[in-house]
């Protein structure tokens, strides 16, 4: 995919403000710290138009990044941040529950676990939730550049073993060093063209 636009058209705490129009939407999914924020400006080859942060908890709203105007990523709060109060979380997790179940434009959720560990019971229940409302999921094992090859590829079999995926729907990626970009891409392709 070669990306030639790309803008933050909405930051949206509420469902008006989402962005009119029908395009496509592709959401990101996953605790926080996990690496979102930093998968957007890789995919599109920008290094801070998505803002990240060694801290956790860095994206507070609903992001919608237009992309070649054909397509959103949309960049979600994450969850499992301890540091921030039960009412903040509480809504995030409303908004980001809302979204994910009433968004007609949404096509396919990209849910992002960390590749070095188990995934968290949060990760679990994110997964099969997706899947209860059948939202189109691909999983991305990110940060991969933090693991030697052959440990990387033990790491994505047993998440994918944990989580019941299919093989084709994971992908090892790396927002360091940019493997797993054009996996990626394939993986998403259908979901992006309307
Ligand atoms: P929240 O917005 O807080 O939910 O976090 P996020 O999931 O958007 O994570 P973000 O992209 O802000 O990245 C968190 C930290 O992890 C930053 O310090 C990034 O530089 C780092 N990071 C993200 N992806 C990678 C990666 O692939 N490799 C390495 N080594 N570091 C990464
Ligand atoms: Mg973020």
């Amino acid at each position: 995919m070669i990306v030639n636009h790309a803008e933050l058209v909405v930051s949206a705490v509420k469902p008006e403000q989402y962005p009119k129009g029908s395009l496509p939407e592709i959401a990101l999914v996953g605790r926080s710290n996990v690496g979102k924020s930093s998968l957007i400006n890789r995919m599109i080859n920008r290094k801070r138009l998505a803002h990240t942060s060694s801290t956790p908890g860095k994206t507070q709203t609903l992001n919608f990044y237009l992309i070649n105007r054909a397509f959103y990523f949309v960049d979600l709060p994450g969850y499992g941040y301890a540091k921030v109060s039960k009412q903040t979380k509480a809504q995030w997790g409303h908004m980001i529950e809302h979204y994910l179940r009433k968004r007609e434009e949404l096509t396919c959720a990209l849910l992002l676990v960390d590749v070095r560990h188990k995934p968290t019971r949060d990760d679990v229940n994110m997964f099969d939730w997706l899947d209860y409302y059948t939202i189109p999921t691909v999983v991305v094992a990110t940060k991969s550049d933090k693991l030697s090859k052959g440990k990387r590829l033990q790491q994505v079999k047993a998440i994918q073993r944990e989580l019941g995926v299919r093989p084709e729907d994971i992908v090892a990626f790396s927002s360091a060093t940019g493997e797993g970009k054009e996996p990626l891409w394939r993986a998403i392709t259908s979901y992006v063209s309307n």
